[in-house]
């Protein structure tokens, strides 16, 4: 899905739906805001007030820990007022359309949408469908994207490995039903990594992948090899209409990373996973919890990048219309100065 949608007039992030179709420079952006907000966990204050007087809602018809609560924590300290919709107790269980619930929520003055969802292309839709001056963000739809994922972990490979063109990645598991998976290779390909090679049974690849930009193992001991950033997925049993594997034993017994394996890759490589980890299913806890594991870095990091794409979405999406323009016109001016996100953060950023 190649999406404009995505951008204003100016080529600016307006929504951020899915990777595809962004360019590096813009990609870049994104991790370089990110870096002038990643120090702020450790102050003392931890807000800067970029979206002071915004209204963001967190619309999750998924369940969540890391992008719920990281998307909560990213508003909360650009100063935005955040709404979690609870879509157990919402009325969308009597039977509210998603168009409906958007258009009463509309009707709340709300500036910006998170949203996750099972259906591929839900985000995208509600993007189509809403105001102009409204923001959307994908925070995981159906199979098809989780781009503030793949963001968080470029962000991380970054901090640690900084030269993409000398990069090779493998992202092994679940290919088949990854969000995670399609929106990495995307992210991978476009930020000039050297190779992305995913490694998996025939089972969870989905058809023609090597027309993804990858290139293909099936064996885990081989595909480890020369190997810098090894990339680990869940089991997306959620996901799965018919018995793709004989076993989780088995599967991991093939797939699953041991310390061992671990070796066959570079002594430096990183481990990664977007979590939730089922330890013994596709990772030992003795990997997960080791020295080359960055998963909890890249949690904290889903912080510092979520306030990125926050920030500039917002900074890229026009005034509210009509006799509300004011209003939004004078938030505006308090919130988002005309020359843009480092005005507030200075040149060093708040670190
Ligand atoms: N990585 C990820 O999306 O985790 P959650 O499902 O906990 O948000």
């Amino acid at each position: 899905m190649t999406d404009n949608l995505q951008l204003n007039a100016e080529g600016k992030l307006k929504h951020f739906l899915t990777i595809e179709g962004l360019s590096k420079s813009l990609l870049t952006e994104i991790l370089d805001t990110a870096e002038s907000f990643a120090g702020m966990s450790e102050h003392q204050v931890k807000k800067v007030p970029l979206l002071r007087g915004k209204t963001i809602v967190n619309l999750f018809f998924e369940n969540s820990t890391r992008t719920r609560t990281t998307f909560e924590l990213a508003a909360t300290r650009l100063s935005a007022d955040v709404i979690n919709m609870n879509i157990a107790t919402s009325a969308t269980s009597k039977g509210e359309s998603l168009l409906d619930t958007i258009r009463n929520l509309e009707a709340m003055f709300v500036d910006m949408f998170v949203v996750r969802h099972a259906i591929s292309g839900a985000a995208h839709f509600i993007a189509q469908q809403t105001a102009p001056h409204i923001s959307v963000i994908n925070a995981g739809d159906g199979q098809h994207a989780h781009p503030t994922q793949a963001m968080l972990d470029m962000f991380t490979i970054r901090q640690l490995k900084p030269d993409f063109s000398s990069l090779r990645v493998a992202i092994i598991g679940d290919i088949l039903h990854s969000r995670v998976a399609r929106s990495e290779i995307q992210a991978l390909n476009t930020l000039g990594a050297a190779e992305v090679r995913v490694i998996a049974p025939k089972t969870l690849l989905p058809a023609h992948v090597e027309s993804l930009g990858v290139s293909v193992s099936h064996n885990l001991t081989e595909g480890l090899k020369d190997i810098d950033v090894v990339m680990m997925l869940r089991l997306q049993k959620e996901r799965m209409s018919s018995a793709l594997l004989p076993s989780e034993s088995e599967y991991f017994k093939c797939f699953g990373l041991t310390e061992e394996k671990l070796k066959i890759a570079k002594p430096d490589a990183i481990v990664m996973h977007p979590g939730p980890i089922n330890r013994g299913v596709e990772i030992d806890s003795k990997v997960a919890d080791g020295p080359q594991s960055v998963i909890l870095k890249q949690v904290s990091n889903g912080i510092a990048v979520r306030m990125a794409v926050m920030a500039m979405a917002m900074q890229a999406t026009a005034p509210a219309p009509g006799r509300f323009a004011a209003v939004h016109a004078d938030r505006h001016a308090d919130s988002l100065p005309a020359s843009g996100i480092h005005t507030i953060l200075g040149d060093k950023g708040v670190a």
